[in-house]
């Protein structure tokens, strides 16, 4: 199958350039009332959830002129969807929107959550919905996302709730036909990682790509270059891609997992300017396994591999097996062709294998 990749971003210079602050030629399609100035939830970093801290850091960034906008022709089919209620992913959701001309849209709850209802240390209403699993708080009557047919990408972003997506976030996924349609989480937390528990199940059809999580500092430059790694196939080319695998002069071709690990481990190669090269130890006498420069989404299932296996281990460790193991982690993709000399090719001990998008 032909592969059609297309990327989002014309320039990371010109990204660079551009402020989060500056007014989005993005289109608001959506009417919020929400006050920005209510309490900040942001937790520290790392911390638990014990205790409420102070105001969410506004997303700060350079305040660099817009000069030039990116134009591209796949701009217009993107679409910007958030909730936030403190305002912590509305400045990560406006730069998004900015960086590539897509439409913004801000999901508002019927009923605007008050301080109150976001003081997580006692019985709030965040913390009853979070506890719920039937919960759908209700989107205001006005928020309706017009043309939604013309998206093709749909980013969808949100904070972190008790360490995944609030169920207001359900309840826009099931709003909606999601056949088709690309889409890419992005969230903003105190200190949890990313989270889209409880989203893919209810956007079949739709393919979701790398989310990411950002922190209430996070700068523009810093969501550009995530946004920069971020490649992906058009819907209708959707289907097989391709890297390879080399080590002590030996290269193999590897059929990549369907999951959204292996397409993270994609981006994350597109990111590094193709290829990763990873210090890998022999561990097990089955093994070789080293650390990726940044943590990939788990797809974690019990498995018996077999040699030729490429494996996400705990999320940032990556796996080349040569004899088998039964463990639960996750299904990168497995090594293509006569994989009966791989042991004798990977050598006793260390070895630096790259990883690498193929030509
Ligand atoms: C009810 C509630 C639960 C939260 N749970 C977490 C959590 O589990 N982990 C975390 O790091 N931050 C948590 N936070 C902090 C928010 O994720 C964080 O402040 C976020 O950036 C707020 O985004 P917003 O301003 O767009 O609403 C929680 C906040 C609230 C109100």
């Amino acid at each position: 199958m032909k592969k059609r990749f297309f990327s989002l971003l014309l320039s990371f210079g010109l990204i660079c350039s551009l402020s989060m602050s500056a007014c989005s030629p993005a289109e608001n399609v959506s009417a919020s009332s929400r006050s920005e100035d209510s309490p900040a939830s942001s937790l520290p970093e790392d911390s638990t959830l014990s205790s409420p801290s102070e105001q969410p850091p506004e997303v700060s960034a350079d305040p660099a002129p817009l000069e030039e906008q990116p134009a591209g022709e796949d701009a217009s089919h993107i679409l910007v969807a958030y909730f936030s209620a403190t305002g912590t992913t509305k400045g990560v959701a406006e730069t998004i929107g900015e960086l590539l001309q897509g439409d913004l849209f801000e999901i508002v709850p019927q009923q605007p959550y008050s301080p109150e209802d976001l003081d997580y240390t006692g019985d709030c209403r965040a913390n009853e919905e979070q506890q719920d699993d039937l919960a759908r708080p209700s989107l205001a009557p006005d928020c309706l996302v017009e043309n939604w047919e013309d998206y093709d990408t749909v980013f969808l972003g949100y904070p972190i709730w008790w360490g995944i997506p609030p169920k207001i976030m359900r309840t826009f996924a099931e709003s909606y036909s999601w056949e088709g349609k690309n889409i890419v989480g992005f969230c903003t937390s105190g200190g949890s990682g990313y989270s889209n528990e409880g989203l893919p199940e209810l956007t079949e059809g739709g393919q979701w790509l790398g989310g990411q999580r950002f922190s209430g500092s996070a700068t523009a430059e810093e969501v550009a270059r995530w946004l920069e790694g971020l490649s992906f196939q058009e819907t209708e080319a959707q289907g097989e891609r391709e890297i390879t695998v080399s080590f002590n002069g030996h290269t193999y071709s590897v059929s990549l997992a369907d999951n959204t690990s292996a397409q993270a481990f994609v981006e994350l190669l597109t990111a590094q300017g193709g290829s990763v090269t990873v210090a890998a130890e022999d561990y097990g006498n089955f093994e070789k396994v080293g650390p990726l420069p940044q943590s990939l989404p788990r797809n974690d299932q019990p498995l018996d591999t077999s040699a030729g296996d490429l494996i996400l281990y705990q999320g940032n460790r990556i796996v080349l097996y040569y004899a088998n193991n039964s463990w639960t982690f996750t299904p990168l993709g497995r090594l293509e062709g006569d994989l009966s000399h791989l042991r004798e090719e990977l050598g006793e001990g260390d070895v630096s294998i790259t990883y690498a998008l193929a030509e």
